[in-house]
């Protein structure tokens, strides 16, 4: 069973076995029935550089509930397998506000927890109240706090310690009905909404800049082949980056804590001459150089390739280590 229309970045792998489920039911017994599977939610933040010799289960739970209110707030509850952008318009339409800056960002509900996807100065933890989840070993159904998540820069406990044992089946976000609270600090919306002359922004107008903004810079997976930022930000010590900016002036940098800050890896990826390069048909963006892109038929080993290529050229550049933030499978 070819993979290539399951993942982002448009490689092709192969599934020994696949099969789509669309109820929890249906879920818990094919997991009953198979010791070992390969979950697969919206494909958006992997790069499948081999064949997986497994069952592939593809999350196709969907539907999307109020499952509280008050006057002030609104609790939505989405399952793992809707669409995220989809959702993110849903909430626009019925005026409940938090999600309008993660406009537009691929892959599905399921599995935007586990790497807390963030853009524009927000980040999936301001919002989510609690998930819901299923214990792969024990077939438990188990509820995780918006703490309990552990949250951190592209961080949860669903990538450390509990890597492989749940699978979000749901995520309820805590939203509001009035009073938006709106987050337009970010550089790029600013100049967006200035660009499209509005003052007082509404949450569709957050969200219409911030697809503006996307759409300039990123590619559309359903054209280019990408998984988004293909790296993390790298966090280094500020004593580093004391020296580092002596030598490079120019290095851009936000502050992290007293003691770190964060170095775009976009920036280090450009200056060492990566951005629109292309080698094969494996290449880094033109218009963003933090995202690697597929022209058609490149593999996910030769996409692995360049980006040890990029990783070691940064590191003997700059004496920065960066992190792949995509999951290599
Ligand atoms: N930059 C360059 N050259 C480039 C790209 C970036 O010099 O080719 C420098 C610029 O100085 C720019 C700075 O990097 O000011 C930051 O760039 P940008 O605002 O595009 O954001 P980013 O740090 O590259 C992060 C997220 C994105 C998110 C944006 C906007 C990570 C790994 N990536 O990118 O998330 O959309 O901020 O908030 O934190 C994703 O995770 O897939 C993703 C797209």
């Amino acid at each position: 069973f070819s993979l290539k229309e399951y993942n982002t970045f448009g490689i092709e792998a192969a599934a020994k076995k696949f099969i789509s489920v669309t109820s929890e039911k249906e879920l818990k017994e094919v997991l009953r029935n198979n010791k070992d599977v390969f979950v697969l939610g919206g494909g958006s933040n992997m790069l499948l550089t081999q064949d997986i010799n497994k069952l592939v289960v593809h999350v196709n739970l969907k539907g999307i509930e109020i499952t509280d209110e008050n006057e002030d707030f609104v609790w939505v509850r989405a399952n793992a397998g809707e669409n995220w952008h989809e959702f993110v318009l849903w909430c626009i339409e019925h005026n409940f506000g938090g999600l309008e800056n993660l406009s537009l960002i691929p892959g599905n509900v399921g599995t935007t927890p586990i790497q807390n996807i963030g853009a524009y100065g927000k980040e999936i933890k301001d919002i989510l109240f609690n998930c819901e989840a299923i214990a792969v070993e024990t077939l438990e159904n188990r509820t995780f706090s918006n703490e309990e998540c552990r949250f951190g820069y592209r961080e949860s406990i669903f990538k450390n310690e509990l890597k492989n044992q749940y699978i979000i089946t749901s995520v309820t976000f805590k939203l509001t009905k009035n009073n938006h609270v709106l987050n337009t600090s970010y550089g790029a919306i600013e100049a967006e909404l200035k660009k499209m002359n509005i003052a007082y922004p509404t949450i569709k107008d957050v969200s219409d800049a911030v697809i503006a903004i996307r759409s300039s810079k990123l590619p559309n997976p359903k054209e280019l082949g990408n998984s988004g930022s293909f790296f993390k930000n790298p966090i280094i010590a500020k004593k580093q980056y004391e020296k580092a900016v002596v030598q490079f002036p120019d290095m851009p940098h936000y502050k992290v804590s007293e003691t770190e800050v964060k170095v775009p890896a976009g920036w280090l990826i450009e200056q060492a001459g990566f951005k629109g390069k292309r080698f094969g048909d494996a290449g880094i963006h033109k218009n963003q150089a933090l995202v690697l892109v597929n022209y058609g038929n490149a593999t996910g080993k030769e996409i692995l390739e360049v980006s040890q290529n990029i990783q070691k050229t940064i590191l003997e550049r700059f004496g920065i280590a960066i992190e792949a933030e995509v999951n290599i499978i």
